[in-house]
């Protein structure tokens, strides 16, 4: 049962309390990274956890972490003599604190050598992250077609993916989504519209060059017609994929 008493307030217990908040905060919001999928799949899929972003949970695991650092540091200057106190008083334990003080030591570094060497049972945390990570994707359609796709401007966008800009613009009307300005990024005109880059990309997908434009009887491809070619064999006509599933 809380009471809230009048008086003055306890510095002491109000860090300590700021602190193990922080902490919790942080610790929770830590385990939600561990799991999130990479962000090149995350922002142009538009994921979210809980109603929240993959960068509002990185965003709120910072905030709390130095929360928990700086109410943890407070805790530790207003607790100063108390804690002093205690460390010279167990000091005179002698023999039994040093093997303590170099056995969690040694231990220490060996966790901290192990996640930088990746050397057994350390190896397979990151597996464990790396799996929890894949298993959002649920489809090879969630892939973005190249890095930050979701940053570059619809123009940009268009003339890489050789879709005319009027035709796209026209395409993304009659699918009810605004473009106030070409020069705006994917996601920009995702976020006016409450969608996701990936659904800029589905609604004017259909316009991509097909196939056979590309082709040459029995000849071979450009490398860049190549690329387009393996794009389009890699992601079937239907560009579905269950968001629904998994969270996305
Ligand atoms: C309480 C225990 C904590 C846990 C379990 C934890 C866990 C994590 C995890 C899993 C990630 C994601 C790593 C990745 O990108 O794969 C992360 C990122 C990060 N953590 Fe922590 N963390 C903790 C405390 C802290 C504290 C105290 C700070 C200090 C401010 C901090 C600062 C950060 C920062 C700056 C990032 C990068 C965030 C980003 O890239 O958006 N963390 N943490």
């Amino acid at each position: 049962m809380f009471f809230i008493t009048s008086g003055p307030l306890h510095f002491r217990a109000f860090f300590s309390f700021l602190a193990f908040f922080g902490f919790a905060a942080a610790a929770l919001t830590g385990a939600v990274l561990f799991m999130t999928p990479e962000g090149r799949i995350a922002y142009w899929t538009g994921w979210t956890f809980a109603g929240l972003t993959k960068t509002a949970w990185g965003n709120v695991h910072i905030v709390s972490g130095l929360l928990f650092l700086l109410a943890g540091a407070i805790h530790v200057v207003y607790s100063g003599k108390t804690l002093l106190s205690y460390v010279k008083r167990k000091a005179g334990g002698g023999v039994r604190l040093k093997r303590e003080l170099a056995t969690s030591g040694v231990l220490a570094l060996i966790v901290l050598a192990g996640g930088a060497l990746e050397f057994p049972p350390f190896g397979r945390v990151f597996l464990l992250n790396e799996r929890l990570k894949d298993f959002w994707i649920n489809s090879r359609n969630f892939e973005p077609l190249f890095g930050h796709a979701e940053r570059v401007s619809l123009r940009v966008f268009t003339r890489r993916l050789d879709i005319d800009l009027d035709q796209a613009l026209k395409e993304l009307d009659a699918n009810n989504i605004q473009v106030k300005d070409p020069g705006d990024s994917l996601e920009e005109i995702a976020g006016q519209n409450s969608l996701a880059p990936i659904d800029i990309y589905r609604a004017i997908r259909s316009l991509e060059p097909v196939q056979e434009d590309l082709g040459r009887a029995g000849g071979s491809h450009s490398k860049g017609a190549r690329a387009i070619l393996c794009r389009k064999r890699d992601r079937p006509k239907d560009p579905g994929g269950d968001m629904s599933g998994n969270g996305l």
